[in-house]
C-alpha cells in the first residue's frame, strides 16, 4: 500500500454526489501492482485513469514521466484539479496514440466497459509500446466477463486473470502479438444515406441506436422559423444528429459537441464520410461549456442516463440545464430519453413549455421552448 489518501480525489468538474466516489480498489490494485513491479520512470502509461487517482497515486510514490490518457474532457480536469490540490505534477496527458504508448513497458489500464475500445486500446498498446510491455488491466469483478481475456488475446500472447481481490481482478497481458497493417478503427456503417464512423469508445459503435432513430423521425417534422438556424448536437456520440440535420438543411449552422474524445474523433470521421468535413464543427467540451449564451436557435438532445455503472439521472440533466443556457429565448430543444425517466418535468422546469412529440414502446421525444 502507497501512504496515499485517495479520499482526497474529488470528481468536480463531473457530476458528484454522496454516492459517487472519485476512484475504486481497482485503481489501488493497479497502483500497488505496478509499484510492486518497480514502475519504470519514463516507461509506464495510464489508461482510463477516471479522476485522477492512478496517475496521483504514481506521482505521490515518486515515479516520473508518466504517460496518460484519459476519454473524458471532465476526467482530464478533475485530475488537473486534483493535482493541483496536493500539489502533485510529473505527468503528460495524451490521446491514444503513438506518443501515449512509444517505448512504454508497463501499461495500467481500467478496464472500459465496451468491448470494442478495450479491442482498440488493446491493439494500440500492442502496436506502439515496446515488444516487452506487460499491460495490468483491471475492473470490478462484477462487471467482468471471459469475452475482456477473448479481446485481449486476440493482441496478446499471455493473458492471466489474477485472483479477485476486494471485489476487483486485475488480468496481467504480456506477449504482444503482431497486429494488423491497419488499426481496426474507426468502423462505419451506412444507415439509409448516412455513415456513420465509430472509434472503440462511441457510443452505439457505428450503429444507429434506436433512441436516435426514434429522434431522427421524430425530426421529420420539424420546423424552425429561421432560415439558417444555428444548431447544437449536445452530447454528438458519433454525430448522427448533427450529421443528419446538417444535410437536410445545409443553411444551418452546427456545432456537434462531445465530452469523450472517441465521440469528438468518431463525429468528426462521420462528418467527413458524409461530405460535411467543413460544415459541421466539432468540439471536445463538457456540457457546451465553450459556447455562448443564448447562441442557438435549436438544441438536439439524446442524453445519457448511465453514469458509471449506475442509472444516474445526473448526466442528463446537466446536459438539460446546458441546453437551456445555449438556447435563446424561443429557441427549441428536441430531447429523446428513455420514458422511464423523468427528464420532461426537468426540461419543463430549465427550459420552458414542454410537448411530446413521439412515443415508441421505449423512448418519448419532446420539444421544449425556451421561455424569455
Ligand atoms: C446517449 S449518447 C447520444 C449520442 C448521439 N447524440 C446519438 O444520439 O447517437 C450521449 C452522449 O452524451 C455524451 N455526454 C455525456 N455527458 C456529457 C457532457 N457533460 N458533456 C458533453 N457530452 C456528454 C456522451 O459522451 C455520449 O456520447
Amino acid at each position: 500500500m502507497t501512504g496515499f489518501d485517495y479520499h482526497r480525489l474529488r470528481r468536480f468538474p463531473d457530476v458528484e454526489a454522496a454516492n459517487l466516489q472519485a476512484w475504486d480498489t481497482t485503481d489501488e490494485l493497479l497502483v500497488r501492482h505496478a509499484l510492486a513491479a518497480g514502475a519504470p520512470d519514463g516507461e509506464i502509461a495510464v489508461i482510463g485513469d477516471g479522476y485522477g487517482a492512478i496517475t496521483l497515486a504514481l506521482a505521490d510514490a515518486g515515479i516520473a514521466g508518466i504517460r496518460v490518457h484519459q476519454d473524458l474532457v471532465t476526467g482530464r480536469g478533475a485530475l488537473a484539479n486534483n493535482a493541483a490540490a496536493l500539489g502533485l505534477s510529473g505527468w503528460a496527458a495524451h490521446e491514444l496514440d503513438r506518443d501515449l504508448l512509444a517505448g512504454a513497458r508497463l501499461v495500467l489500464l481500467q478496464l472500459p466497459k465496451a468491448l470494442a475500445e478495450l479491442e482498440e486500446v488493446a491493439d494500440a498498446i500492442a502496436r506502439w509500446a515496446a515488444p516487452d510491455v506487460v499491460l495490468v488491466a483491471g475492473g470490478r469483478v462484477k462487471h467482468m466477463s471471459p469475452a475482456q481475456n477473448e479481446v485481449l488475446a486476440r493482441s496478446f500472447a499471455q493473458v492471466q486473470p489474477q485472483r479477485g481481490e476486494r471485489k476487483s481482478r486485475l488480468i496481467v497481458a504480456s506477449g504482444a502479438r503482431p497486429v494488423p497493417h491497419e488499426p481496426p478503427f474507426p468502423v462505419r456503417q451506412t444507415h439509409d444515406g448516412l455513415t456513420l464512423c465509430a472509434f472503440g469508445g462511441a457510443f452505439a459503435g457505428s450503429r444507429l441506436d434506436i433512441g436516435t432513430r426514434a429522434l431522427l423521425d421524430a425530426m421529420r417534422g420539424l420546423s424552425l422559423p429561421v432560415a439558417a438556424p444555428r444548431v447544437v448536437d449536445l452530447g454528438c456520440g458519433t454525430g448522427a444528429l448533427a450529421a443528419s440535420f446538417a444535410l437536410r438543411n445545409p443553411d444551418a449552422t452546427v456545432v456537434a459537441t462531445d465530452r469523450s474524445a472517441a465521440a469528438v474523433r468518431s463525429a468528426q470521421a462521420t462528418m467527413a464520410a458524409n461530405g460535411l468535413a467543413g460544415r459541421v464543427e466539432v468540439t471536445l467540451d463538457d456540457s457546451g461549456s465553450q459556447l455562448p449564451d443564448g447562441s442557438a436557435d435549436l438544441v438536439l438532445l439524446n442524453p445519457p442516463f448511465h453514469l458509471g455503472a449506475g442509472v444516474h439521472e445526473g448526466a442528463g440533466r446537466r446536459l438539460i440545464r446546458a441546453a437551456a443556457r445555449l438556447l435563446r429565448p424561443g429557441g427549441e430543444v428536441w430531447t429523446v430519453f428513455n420514458s422511464h425517466l423523468d427528464h420532461r418535468r426537468a426540461l419543463s422546469r430549465d427550459v420552458g413549455a414542454t410537448e411530446q412529440v413521439a412515443r415508441t414502446p421505449k423512448f418519448t421525444v419532446t420539444r421544449s421552448i425556451r421561455r424569455a
